[in-house]
């Protein structure tokens, strides 16, 4: 393992080890929640755009930007998870098998009935919240959101807006918040639906991570018999880059993806766990700064820290202003490429792209050449539209 520091970034390199358990991110498992979503009436699949202009210019043979900023109209991939976690649980709850059950069982009258009395709660930064909001209020659920401080009234107001959750912006930190929630769920017998694990917690979160398969189960098809040779995955806590990383890996056999873990240097927890080296995951305490709001989580998922630790070839910090890169970036694109409306959260893969293939040294550190297939998933849209504005200079 070497670490580099360059001046926006640093880079920790590594040889992926083999022998992860990745059972649970396999092609047949994806399907599962993409069958379920497909029932839903407001799904349709998000695009996956290639960026042509910018692979001439750079000369790599394909950029990939698969873009989440339409799903569900929640402008995040978050939707996914938390909607195909509450189908989980409300199947276990009411008998239904759910391989063979989709939502339309939920239109029956006693179960929509019976699901007026269930409350769901979480701690989020924005995104899932709005995701576990939206679901519920489809499966006729409340739901009790709690966001740490410092979170903006935008994204608090997007909550409620966005489904049947009341929000509360508390006076703690992120991981502080997790624990506020676990304890309301004990206390009023709410149900948590959390998307992070940690040891005794492991059931809803793997659950929600398996409803992000469907993302990657798109890119698949998308693809279309192409493989990526390079990935770039934003993590908060990591359950989504897991996911991912651990479906590709999986997909790709003998010819695996080097996977970049990319995190904001204040809350870089997996960057830190890593480099620590001890095989353990490690936490980011205190109150960190950053304007990736999605991503400020100081406790990597215990579920796919293994996946991470294992199957990543590169873990990357990175400043706030490489995020800016890639919002500008996707607002302004190369040539004849589509603009993508891409939020704090959602660019920073991109930026790191950017910033890379304009580098001759960190081309050669990342082994990109011109055959490279490289594909980053800009994770969110204009969460903050003031945020947005700010930095792109559009609305
Ligand atoms: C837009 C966006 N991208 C990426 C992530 C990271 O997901 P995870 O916390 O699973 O690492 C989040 C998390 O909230 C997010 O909101």
């Amino acid at each position: 393992m070497k670490e580099y520091h360059f001046d926006r970034i640093s880079v920790i390199c590594r040889e992926p080890a083999s022998g992860t358990d990745l059972s649970a991110y396999t092609v047949k498992k994806a399907g599962e929640p993409l069958r379920f979503h497909r029932s839903l009436p407001c799904y349709s699949e998000t695009p996956l755009h290639s960026m042509k202009s910018l692979a001439e210019e750079t000369g790599v043979g394909t950029v990939l930007v698969k873009d989440e900023s339409p799903r569900f109209g929640l402008k995040a991939f978050k939707g996914l998870g938390g909607s195909y976690c509450m189908f989980r649980i409300l199947c276990e709850r009411f008998g239904l098998d759910y391989a063979a059950a989709d939502y339309s069982d939920f239109l029956r009258e006693d179960i929509r009935k019976a699901c007026g009395g269930i409350t769901f709660v979480t701690a989020t930064d924005g995104n899932h919240g709005k995701g576990v909001s939206w679901a519920a209020k489809m499966f006729g659920c409340k739901a009790r959101v709690f966001m740490p401080k410092g979170t903006v009234e935008a994204r608090r107001r997007a909550i409620e807006e966005a489904g049947s959750a009341t929000a509360e912006i508390t006076e703690w930190n992120y991981d502080r918040t997790v624990r506020y929630a676990a304890s309301l769920a004990e206390k009023n017998g709410w149900i948590l639906i959390q998307d992070t694990a940690w040891d005794g917690y492991e059931q809803v979160p793997a659950w929600i991570i398996e409803g992000y398969l469907t993302l990657a189960e798109e890119i698949a098809g998308q693809m279309n018999g192409m493989f990526p040779t390079h990935i770039f995955l934003q993590a908060g806590v990591g359950s989504m880059a897991g996911g991912i990383e651990g479906y590709f890996i999986n997909r790709c056999g003998d010819r695996p993806p080097l996977v970049t873990v990319v995190e904001p240097e204040a809350a870089a927890c997996i960057y830190r766990s890593a480099l620590a080296g001890d095989g353990r995951a490690h936490s980011v305490t205190g109150d960190p700064v950053t304007i990736m709001a999605g991503l400020n989580c100081g406790t990597p998922c215990s579920t796919v820290w293994p996946v991470l630790r294992d199957c990543s070839a590169y873990f990357c910090a990175c400043r706030d202003d490489v995020t800016e890169t890639g919002m500008r970036a996707y607002a302004n694109p190369a040539g004849t490429d589509p603009a993508v409306v891409s939020g704090e959260s959602g660019a920073v893969t991109y930026g790191l792209v950017q910033v890379i293939l304009r580098s001759e040294e960190l081309r050669k550190l990342f082994r990109i050449g011109r055959d490279s297939v490289i594909l980053v998933i800009s994770t969110e849209g204009d969460t903050d539209p003031e945020g947005y504005k700010r930095i792109t200079g559009k609305k």
